[in-house]
C-alpha cells in the first residue's frame, strides 16, 4: 500500500474507533432502563417511591420561581426527575436519594438528559445530608417527614422557597397552593425571624419603637410613637421583606417597607401623599 493511502486508511479506522467508543459512552434513557427497573410503591428508607407527575413537577418549580441563579435540592430524589427538570431550567440541582439502585438510575438519566453539568444525584439520607445552601427545596415525602424537616427548613436562609407535592407542614400554612388533577402542590417561603422589640429611626430623626410577634410568616405588633401606642396595620413578612403601616404623631399614615438582616431592618418609610425617607431599625 502506498504511504498516502495507508495514512488515509489509518485515519478512517481511528475515526471509526472513536465513534464506536463515543456511542459506547453516550447514554439514552432506554439504556438507563436496563440498569434498574424500579416499581411504583416500592419501599424506601422512610417513604416509598412514587414519582411526581411531570406537569406537577413543572408547577412546583414555577411556584418556586426557579431560575438559573438557584440551587435546588430535591429531598428523596427517586429517579431524579425534579432535579433534572430544575437543571433544564438552568438551575444547579442536587437530588438526595437513599436507595443506591435509584441513585444509579437517576445518575444515568441525568447524563441521558444532558444535564450532568448542572445536576448531581447523591447517595445519602435526607436527615443527615446538609442542604442548607439550597435556595429552593422540593419534596414529595409524608406529612410526618415534612414535620421532622420543618425545624431545619425554618433555620434556612430567609427567602428560601420550599415546595411539597401533596403534603403540608402542620400548622405552618402554605404561602401558595396549586392543584393539578386532584393533586396539590404547596409553596412556603422561609420567613426571617423578626420577633422582639425594635428601635427605629428615620432620616428626618423621627424615632419610634415597634414590638413584633410572629408565628411563621404571620406577624403582628404595635408601635409606640410620640408616647402613644397603637397596633400596626397590615403587617406582612415574605422571606426577609417586612411591611407595616401606622399613624405617626402628626396623624400621618406611614408605611414601612424593609429588609430584615438578623437584628437589623433597613428600608423606606413612606408618608401618605409624600415621598420616601430612609429608615433603619435595630432589635433591642
Ligand atoms: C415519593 S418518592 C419521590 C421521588 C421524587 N422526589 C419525585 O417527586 O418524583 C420518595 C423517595 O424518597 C426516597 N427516600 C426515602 N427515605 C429517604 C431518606 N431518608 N433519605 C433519602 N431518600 C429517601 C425513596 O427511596 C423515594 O425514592
Amino acid at each position: 500500500m502506498r504511504p498516502r493511502l495507508l495514512l488515509r486508511t489509518a485515519t478512517i479506522a481511528v475515526a471509526g474507533l472513536l465513534v464506536a467508543a463515543g456511542s459506547a459512552f453516550a447514554k439514552d434513557r432506554s439504556e438507563c432502563d436496563r440498569i434498574y427497573k424500579p416499581s411504583v410503591g416500592q419501599p424506601g428508607k422512610d417513604v416509598v417511591w412514587v414519582p411526581t407527575p411531570d406537569e406537577l413537577v413543572q408547577r412546583m418549580l414555577a411556584m418556586a420561581k426557579v431560575t438559573p441563579k438557584d440551587i435546588v435540592y430535591d429531598l428523596g430524589a427517586g429517579d431524579g426527575k425534579i432535579a433534572i427538570a430544575a437543571g433544564k431550567l438552568g438551575a444547579t440541582a442536587v437530588g438526595i436519594e437513599y436507595n443506591p439502585d435509584m441513585v444509579k438510575l437517576a445518575q444515568c438519566y441525568v447524563e441521558a438528559e444532558g444535564v450532568a453539568g448542572k445536576v448531581k444525584i447523591i447517595h445519602g439520607d435526607i436527615f443527615k445530608e446538609d442542604f442548607s445552601r439550597a435556595t429552593v427545596v422540593t419534596m414529595y415525602l409524608l406529612p410526618e417527614l415534612n414535620l421532622k424537616l420543618r425545624p431545619t427548613i425554618l433555620n434556612m436562609r430567609p427567602g428560601t422557597r420550599v415546595t411539597s407535592h401533596q403534603f403540608t407542614m402542620g400548622d405552618w400554612e402554605a404561602d401558595e397552593t396549586a392543584e393539578i388533577d386532584y393533586r396539590t402542590a404547596y409553596l412556603w417561603i422561609v420567613p426571617a425571624k423578626i420577633e422582639g422589640q425594635w428601635n427605629f429611626r428615620d432620616a428626618t430623626g423621627q424615632q419610634f419603637t415597634v414590638a413584633l410577634t410572629q408565628k411563621y410568616q404571620k406577624i403582628s405588633g404595635d408601635v409606640t410613637v410620640g408616647g402613644r401606642k397603637q397596633p400596626l396595620v397590615g403587617a406582612t413578612l415574605r422571606g426577609d421583606e417586612i411591611r407595616f403601616a401606622f399613624n405617626d404623631d402628626k396623624g400621618v399614615t406611614r408605611t414601612l417597607t424593609g429588609t430584615v438582616r438578623g437584628n437589623e431592618i433597613n428600608g423606606a418609610l413612606r408618608a401618605a401623599g409624600g415621598g420616601d425617607v430612609k429608615v433603619s431599625g435595630t432589635r433591642r
